[in-house]
């Protein structure tokens, strides 16, 4: 029998259970549902809402459930509709109504279910932190090891000036360093109990939220029953920080991808992340990149999902909740195995350093310091900056890289040019005189290296 049915004459049409259910969802919640259960448990016995007596055979059996969940012998069914009442309603088979009826005192499954996706939150908080650390970590040690290979850096993906391919992957520990920060601050305004909150106005007996609060590892309960019941903000602040990772997974997939072309060869992505063709037997692609970038639309999504259920519901508990869980468990097991197979992958990635340093000589990438080195000598930015455009224009014309033009070829544009530009537009003077807080220069990046350990310890 159902635990509500007191008040229906007719069954439940068995559509309306099959629309209606979570079980086959919300089942991954179980432990977090037993484990605020026995939370709960606890205070009602110190509180002496049940006995101590009573109190010690529901945790008992609570645990003998949980280990058959463990095991796989415990029997969900679909008309028990999720996850909540399928524990209480075996409880309740297990010690009777007059003891395992007594756990839902003073509680609704709208408080309870708040409390298990927030004690899961809390873990898979942990969990995302976990390997976002070891992907950061992993982006420092390539910086170090690639402090000496310059590269084009890009805008528009056209060579813009000649950076150090250190201070690219560091401009990747960044995104993900504040994606840390983000969830360590989000985790924060998580850590309030919603247990206690009731159906949506508390309750008539004498519990201790501040008790549970403890019992479960949360700094305090909520100060709103209402907001408490209704509120899912804090699984789209997760929903948010998850997407953002996404996208910045996205980002360098994209990159990696152009990268690992024939044109650009700039990268070699291990045989292990890459797959074959059914047809074309020389083919290796880079389809986990792009299931990255794909998969972070989906995030994208998801979040979106998300908001649109929310955004249209009154006070306080409304059904349309329940399925926030398929949206979340499905964000946070994308992003944790995205990482965790970018992590792989990146152990093995090969830079290949000479077709970087080789692709230096294309597009003019001096330019900008053609025009720094006159204004130097005394000529307005603007003006420098012209002659700089007139020389490479020159330089396209005579098939020629800027450095190859003669100092007579440089000084038909401007009488300030002398033997010293060709060491002022040397690839590596170029990315070293960038010393400004943040630049490209190597003593930047060393002092970015040096932060970036800091921050990770
Ligand atoms: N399965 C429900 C959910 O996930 C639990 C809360 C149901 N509450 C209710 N009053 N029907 O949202």
């Amino acid at each position: 029998m159902k635990l509500w049915a007191g008040r229906f004459s007719a069954e439940t049409n068995k559509l309306v259970e099959q629309f209606t259910e979570s079980i086959s969802f919300d089942k991954r919640l179980y432990k977090y549902d037993i484990q605020g259960s026995i939370a709960h448990i606890k205070m009602l016995a110190k509180q002496k809402i049940v006995s101590i007596e009573e109190s010690k055979k529901i945790i008992k059996a609570l645990k003998i459930i949980e280990k058959q969940i463990d095991d796989g012998t415990f029997e969900f069914k679909q008309e028990y509709e999720d996850i909540h009442l399928n524990i209480e309603s075996k409880l309740i088979e297990m010690l009777g109504q007059d003891i395992g009826g007594k756990l839902h005192t003073a509680r609704s499954r709208n408080d309870q279910v708040a409390v298990d996706v927030k004690l899961y939150l809390k873990d898979e908080y942990k969990n995302l932190k976990k390997i976002l650390k070891q992907l950061l970590t992993i982006l420092v040690e390539l910086a170090k090891k690639n402090k000496n290979v310059l590269m084009p850096g890009f805008t528009h993906l056209q060579h813009a000036q000649p950076i150090y391919l250190a201070h690219y992957l560091l401009a990747y520990f960044q995104k993900f360093k504040r994606d840390l920060l983000k969830l360590n601050e989000f985790f924060k305004i998580l850590d309030e109990c919603p247990l206690g909150a009731g159906a949506l106005a508390g309750t008539t007996h004498n519990i201790d939220r501040f008790y549970t609060s403890k019992l479960l590892d949360f700094s305090k309960p909520t100060d709103n029953s209402i907001d408490t019941v209704s509120d899912r903000d804090f699984i789209l602040d997760y929903l948010y920080v998850v997407a953002l990772i996404a996208i910045h997974l996205s980002q360098m997939s994209e990159e990696f991808i152009i990268w690992s072309s024939q044109e650009f060869n700039y990268i070699t992505i291990s045989d292990a992340f890459t797959t074959g063709s059914s047809i074309m037997p020389n083919k290796k692609n880079p389809d986990v990149c792009e299931l990255a970038r794909g998969k972070a639309g989906r995030l994208i999504s998801n979040l979106n999902a998300l908001m649109i259920m929310l955004k249209g519901l009154p006070m306080s508990y409304n059904r349309d909740l329940q399925d926030d869980k398929k949206i979340l468990f499905d964000s946070a097991d994308i992003v944790k195995i995205t990482l965790q197979v970018f992590c792989a992958m990146l152990k093995e990635i090969k830079f290949n350093n000479e077709k970087l340093s080789e692709s230096l000589k294309k597009g003019y990438i001096e330019a900008t310091d053609i025009a720094d080195y006159l204004v130097a000598k005394g000529i307005a930015f603007r003006a420098a900056h012209h002659i700089s455009g007139e020389l490479v224009k020159y330089a396209i014309s005579k098939n020629k890289s800027l450095q190859d033009l003669s100092l007579e070829e440089y000084q038909k544009f401007s009488d300030k040019f002398d033997k010293d530009i060709y060491g002022a537009i040397n690839f590596m003077n170029i990315v070293e005189r960038r010393k400004s807080y943040g630049a490209a220069s190597k003593k930047s990046i060393d002092l970015q290296i040096n932060q970036a350990l800091a921050f990770l310890k």
